[in-house]
């Protein structure tokens, strides 16, 4: 896999500052609140595994899912979500969605959407990574975290894949462009 990784971009020295960073501020800003830690699978598996655990203060998880990629590395228009939550009533909790990448923000925007139906008591999103070129015109909301800005690359590893491949290497580098050409 190694090899066909052009450059590293966030190596995992550089991801455990950013994860402790974003824990320590998520742990003041929610320490009166009824937090519920969100994952979007499959890309942010990584990253919530490690910011719950930079979290100190007392915290649900749960996830949900969306796919708006297949073999490609231009995601689709319409992302394929399901956020169906394992707990049945939302409302006493304070969610904090976990996302992998921002990138159209076509996913975050959309589920967002579907989750504010059901009646949270708030809502916020945090994305490790932000690729704010990409931004999709449509796409009005911001993050309230975010880990990086990157610049308009197809990175792969720590949960981020192409064609479900290489989520397990530990640091996030950009995929050398043969690979998927
Ligand atoms: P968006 O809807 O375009 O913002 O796409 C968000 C989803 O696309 C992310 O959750 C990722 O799963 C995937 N994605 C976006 N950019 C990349 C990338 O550079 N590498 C791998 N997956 C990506
Ligand atoms: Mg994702």
């Amino acid at each position: 896999m190694n090899n066909d990784i052009e450059s590293v971009l966030l190596d995992e020295a550089e991801i455990a500052s950013i994860v402790k960073d974003l824990g320590k501020k998520i742990s003041e800003d929610y320490k009166d609140k009824n937090l519920l830690l969100v994952c979007v699978l499959k890309g942010s598996v990584c990253f919530m595994a490690d910011l719950m655990r930079a979290i100190d203060i007392p915290c649900h998880i749960d996830f949900v899912s969306s796919k708006s990629y297949g073999s490609t590395t231009v995601s689709n228009n319409a992302p394929d979500i399901k956020a169906k939550f394992t707990y049945e009533d939302i409302s006493q909790f304070d969610i904090l969605l976990v996302e992998d990448i921002f990138d159209s923000g076509r996913t975050l925007q959309e589920m967002t959407k579907l989750i504010r139906a059901v009646g949270p008591r708030s809502l916020a999103c945090c994305s490790l990574l932000d690729k704010p070129d990409r931004r999709d015109k449509n796409v009005t909301m911001e993050l309230d975290y975010v880990g990086k800005q990157i610049p308009n690359a197809f990175v792969v590893g720590y949960g981020l894949d192409f064609n479900e491949k290489y989520r397990n290497l530990p640091y996030v580098g950009i995929l050398k462009e043969c690979v998927y050409r």
